[in-house]
């Protein structure tokens, strides 16, 4: 058990950020409450399994290895299992029980020799997706790992048979556009290279319901961006380009320091809102609106000549300090803070307002209202419970920000919950929240599964043998993968 200085009361939440080195495969069996029997398939998460290698702790928390965590749901029965992805990171680093490959905020030791002009590696640590035949484990910085849904073993690192060029790294936060069943996606990159150096650029990728990767364009921009997360309505893609910079990367690429230490928040410069035509990907309109970063969005929609999104916003990165230094007693895991953008595609009028006051993080919606009015949203919260500030509760917020809000116990540490429609559901939130919670006091996690018209009713907890780490993302497929 791990106490909190000066408090010795509850546990912190850095137990739940050490290591899983074992790979597991069981039914779950110790149950309380029932499994509901609507509800069938597979929930995925990925996450860092691991943020120690040898005697090593890695520098960031984004650096640590993919680790894919599935349950399934089959007739009343949960199965549990977990696999790291096999990339070449996880399988030198596991081989040397050293730090081999730099990351987004781990340096290989051994000063700059070791360091220059080597990239960071791919941990493919961030994020699901299952579309066109394929589950892909995502990292932003990197091409997506292929993975098998039923055994969860690699199968390799995925191109979409070269659709992907050389260099052309995926974003973890692609979305399906639910119309047309395309997956669309991006990432930051280069274009080219003029007098000033490299020229940034965004890079969009459109794939179809079979898996082809059709359209890949380049959007010019004039600096590189920090894009984790995009919005998608019926027609449109739209980036919030914010206030989060690069700074000087000589000194990374000289190996002197780390991606991290070079990225700042500079609360002079105003955040661009790009609105992009899904047809072709050009630009129909920009925004400008007061400085800040939104890492999540939530749902997005037309009504009229209004472009309507939700996200995540932030006027600070100060959470990268903690993130660089996981357990650190002292670190405070923050979110962010609910807010609506109301866009005017004709006069260029923007309304911006928040949502609801609670510290939030990790927005998800049913999948199904995706591009249209939602009238739902679900987040973790950061709630002050006395414990520490790491996520501690759900919410489900209605769209004119009325909030039902479940705080779980001091002790207890929550993640992005997931919403799983049960069979035949017929309305919006007819379904379940699927929420993996660590408990502190005896470093085991369950999944805990909340019905979503009453969050606070948690209907059953499937108590793990072991803890699962803090995860990023994850979905829930009606398919039952074993
Ligand atoms: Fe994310």
């Amino acid at each position: 058990m791990n106490a909190i200085p000066g408090s010795n009361t509850f546990p912190s939440c850095h137990g739940g950020l050490e290591n899983l080195d074992e790979e597991h495969n069981y039914w779950i069996d110790q149950i309380e409450g029932e499994v509901p029997l609507d509800l069938e398939g597979t929930f995925f998460r990925n996450g860092p399994g691991r943020q120690r290698i040898g005697n090593s702790r890695y520098g960031h928390w984004f650096d640590g290895d993919g680790m894919i965590c599935a349950f399934t749901f089959q007739e009343g029965r949960v199965h549990f299992k977990n696999q790291y992805i096999r990339t070449p990171k996880y399988l030198a680093e596991t081989e040397a029980q050293a730090v081999c490959y730099r990351g987004f905020g781990t340096q290989i030791p051994g000063g700059l020799r070791k360091n220059w002009l080597k990239m960071p590696a791919n941990p493919a640590n961030t994020s699901l997706i299952h579309h066109g035949g394929h589950l892909l484990a995502l990292n932003e910085g990197g091409r997506p790992w292929a993975v098998d849904p039923g055994t969860l073993e690699t199968l390799g690192e995925f191109s979409y048979e070269g659709g992907l060029k050389p260099g052309q790294v995926f974003s973890a936060h692609g979305k399906i556009h639910p119309r047309t069943g395309d997956y669309i996606n991006f990432g930051a990159g280069i274009s080219g290279f003029g007098m000033k150096g490299p020229k940034p650029c965004l890079n969009l990728y459109r794939i179809n319901s079979a898996g082809q990767l059709f359209q890949n364009h380049q959007l010019p921009l004039g600096s590189f961006p920090f894009c984790h997360d995009f919005a998608l309505s019926d027609r449109y893609a739209i980036f919030f380009v914010g206030s989060i910079v690069f700074g000087n990367m000589l000194p990374v690429i000289l190996g002197a320091r780390t991606i991290s230490d070079q990225v700042n928040f500079d609360s002079k410069i105003a955040m661009q809102i790009l609105v992009l035509d899904l047809e072709d990907f050009s630009l129909v309109r920009s925004f400008e609106t007061d400085p800040g970063a939104i890492i999540h969005f939530g749902n997005a929609f037309e009504s009229g000549d209004e472009l309507i999104v939700d996200g995540m916003y932030q006027d600070n990165f100060a959470a990268n300090d903690t993130l660089s230094d996981v357990f650190d007693p002292e670190g405070r895991f923050g979110g962010g803070y609910y807010q609506r953008y109301t866009m005017n595609l004709k006069t260029g009028d923007l309304q911006c307002e928040r949502v609801v006051e609670t510290e939030s993080e990790f927005p998800t919606i049913n999948p199904t209202v995706a591009g249209q009015r939602h009238q739902f949203t679900y987040t973790a919260c950061s709630i002050d419970n006395g414990a520490d500030s790491f996520f501690n509760g759900i919410a489900k917020v209605d769209f004119d920000g009325g909030a039902e809000t479940v705080t779980l116990p001091q002790g207890y540490y929550g993640s992005e919950p997931v919403f799983a429609a049960s069979t035949g559901s017929s309305s919006e939130d007819d379904g379940y929240l699927l929420e993996v919670v660590y408990n502190g006091f005896d470093h085991i996690s369950e999944l805990q599964i909340h019905r979503a018209q009453a969050i606070g009713d948690c209907v059953c907890r499937l108590k793990l043998k072991h803890h699962v780490p803090h995860q990023f993302h994850g979905l829930f497929s009606p398919t039952v993968f074993v």
